[in-house]
């Protein structure tokens, strides 16, 4: 029995913001700077009322339209973010009070950008276990809402977004195999660290990063854990169709692809267009690829994520 992708969805909130636009905020950055450094050239913004739970449940409809399955059939539904509507209860709830679901499984993943390849090979593993049937996965963020955007080093990166798929068990090929990392030792070169205590933000409420450190870490650990999952599944990185790196930068993005031997018309980037939308970066990015016919039935597709923690993983799949 394999978990299998049957629908695919996103969203992506607003218009489009260009680097230029940015800068006339009276940021001190220009788009030459950040299209040379990342690759990046818009991201789209949440307007403040926006929540990633609608963002989690526009990618929803989407997936479910796509794989034929109502919401009322889901008996598994896993949200990644890091950036919910609350402390609690957990978007997947949320999510699935939107939708109308009653008594499915439901919880959120939270592995920063690397929190859709977790919830993924979570969901692939309750299926492949017998115990659920038919599930939903999301990657959700608004992380507009936790930048500072005094800080022209990370508030030009990231972007707001949300993609899922729907996964079913299926006796064709679908998720061939699975493996996630990480290592908490690294947890202060990427995170957000405030808390709130009796009512009041203690601590910095901002994500922070230092960004050297994260390339120099993302760089080797994703072409680490490709090779993990091409070895476990017997399948070498040459042979895989399409790879899905996680969307943070186009020099790490071409890093890994070299590394792997996978030519750089079969990466699928929207780096350039949506910045790094974290644990949704993934799924947009997938669900983009599927729809405009790259990706086919029967290719294989490798996704992959790193994140604060930090967490790594990889997912070689049959589409
Ligand atoms: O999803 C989480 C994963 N995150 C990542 O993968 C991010 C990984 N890191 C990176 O992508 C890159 O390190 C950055 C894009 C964040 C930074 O690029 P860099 O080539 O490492 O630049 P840098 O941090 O060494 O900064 C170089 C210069 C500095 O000026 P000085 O000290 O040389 O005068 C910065 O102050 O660029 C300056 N700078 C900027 N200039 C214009 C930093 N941010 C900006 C900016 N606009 N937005």
């Amino acid at each position: 029995m394999y978990a299998r992708l049957s629908g695919v969805g996103s969203c992506l909130p607003g218009k489009p913001v260009s680097n230029e636009e940015l800068a006339s905020r009276g940021i001190d950055t220009s788009d030459e700077w950040i299209v040379s450094r990342t690759g990046i050239r818009t991201r789209y913004l949440a307007a403040p009322e926006v929540t990633s739970s609608q963002l989690a449940l526009e990618a929803s409809r989407r997936a479910l339209d796509m794989a034929d399955v109502r919401a009322e059939d889901l008996d598994l539904i896993i949200v990644a973010t890091s950036t919910p509507d609350f402390i609690f209860p957990s978007n997947a709830c949320l999510l699935q009070g939107k939708l109308g679901n009653k008594g499915a499984t439901a919880f959120d993943v939270q592995a920063v950008c690397a929190g859709f390849t977790y919830a993924l090979s979570i969901a692939d593993k309750f299926i492949r276990s017998g115990s659920h049937k038919k599930a939903l996965v999301v990657g959700a963020e608004v992380f507009s809402r936790i930048l500072d955007w005094q800080d022209r080093a990370t508030c030009v990166l990231f972007g707001d977004g949300a993609g899922a798929v729907v996964l079913e068990a299926s006796e064709k090929p679908g998720i061939l195999a699975t493996a996630l990392h990480a290592d908490g030792s690294h947890n202060d070169i990427l995170n957000v660290p405030g808390q709130v205590c009796s009512g009041t933000v203690v601590g910095d409420p901002f994500l922070r990063m230092d960004g050297q450190a994260v390339f120099k870490f993302a760089v080797r650990v994703l072409a680490e854990v490709a090779e993990e999952v091409c070895a476990a599944a017997g399948v070498a990185s040459t042979e895989v169709d399409w790879l899905i790196p996680h969307q943070a930068n186009i020099r790490i993005i071409e890093a890994t692809g070299k590394k792997l031997g996978i030519d750089r018309d079969r990466v699928i980037v929207t780096v350039d267009r949506h910045g790094n939308t974290s644990a949704a970066s993934v799924p947009l990015a997938l669900d983009e690829a599927v729809r405009d016919g790259r990706i086919k039935r029967g290719q294989k597709v490798l996704l992959e994520g790193v994140g604060g923690g930090f967490t790594w993983g990889a997912i070689l799949l049959e589409f």
